[in-house]
């Protein structure tokens, strides 16, 4: 029965798919130009100047700056160091993205709360994240290197293969997978065109223009916000900031993307 169910939602689902998949070409034509007109002048880069004055400036009660966070590469290092992520860290004992990286920097350094840090993840009306910031400052340091993510330590192992099974596995009111949407060529949902993110090619694509800048909501996204929004797509339970679901589907979309060159924030509709 539940089979028939997933049967049938996945049905109902193509059909939409194919109805939307209609869409005049010519209006996607024009969002790939407009997309062009502004590549030249991305705002991400506000995002980006804020995030590095972030990381610099002495903050918290311990008054330090994050220059002593090691993001992957070396305390300090920031250049390349997101192309290196999801890692495991030996302080930590655990496997970070990015941004759960910079929690645990936040707070073992400028001596923050977790609750204090994790509090306004994403940016909103009236509101701007650090943490968005800092991203798009060391995301944008990586610029043009190509995607190395190791993948050997045990832990990240069993990050992969938790967030390929994630990837994989449907349910919710719609029986929807990740897999229902990103699992095939040519999916569309309105004028929004879905990668394969199970093939090495879209799966580069995807992640090596994220973060972005959202024109359609004027601010920079993260990866996690990505994946916290899909989550709400695929009508599954609030995905928790920097939870180690969200990482291991990180973990296993990075590695998937190995050998594509880095390229964001980049801008999107
Ligand atoms: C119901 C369909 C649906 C499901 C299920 C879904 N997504 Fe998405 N996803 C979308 C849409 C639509 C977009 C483009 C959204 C936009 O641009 O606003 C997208 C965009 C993305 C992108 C960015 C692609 C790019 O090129 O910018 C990634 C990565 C992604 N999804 C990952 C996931 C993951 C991981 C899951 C499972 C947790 C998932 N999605 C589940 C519909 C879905």
């Amino acid at each position: 029965m539940a089979r028939n169910f997933g049967l049938m939602a996945a049905a109902v689902c193509a059909l939409a798919f194919a109805a939307h998949a209609q869409q005049d070409k010519s209006v996607i034509d024009e969002i790939e130009k407009y997309r062009a007109a502004l590549g030249d002048g991305n705002p991400a880069e506000l995002w980006e100047a804020r995030g590095e004055d972030l990381w610099k400036q002495a903050r918290g009660p311990k008054k330090a700056s994050l220059e002593k966070c090691d993001i992957g590469l070396g305390p300090g290092v920031v250049k390349g160091a997101y192309t290196v992520l999801p890692k495991y860290f030996g302080d930590t004992d655990k496997v970070e993205d990015l941004e759960s990286r910079l929690v645990t920097c936040m707070v073992t350094l400028q001596g923050f709360t977790r609750e204090e840090v994790v509090k306004d993840p994403f940016g909103g009306p009236g509101k701007k994240s650090d943490l968005e910031a800092l991203v798009a400052y060391i995301t944008g340091s990586s610029r043009g290197m190509k995607m190395n993510v190791a993948g050997t330590h045990p832990k990240e192992r069993e990050a992969y293969e938790i967030g390929q099974k994630i990837f994989f596995h449907r349910g919710g009111p719609h029986d929807f997978a990740c897999s229902t949407c990103h699992g095939d060529d040519n999916l569309r949902i309105r004028l929004q065109d879905l990668p394969n993110l199970s093939k090495v090619a879209d799966a580069q694509r995807a992640y090596t223009t994220w973060p972005a800048y959202r024109v359609s909501q004027g601010e920079l996204r993260s990866f996690q916000w990505r994946l916290y929004d899909c989550f709400r797509q695929q009508r599954f339970p609030e995905l928790v900031y920097t939870s180690p679901a969200s990482i291991a589907l990180t973990m296993y979309l990075a590695k998937s993307a190995n050998g594509g060159t880095y390229n964001a924030p980049a801008i999107k509709r």
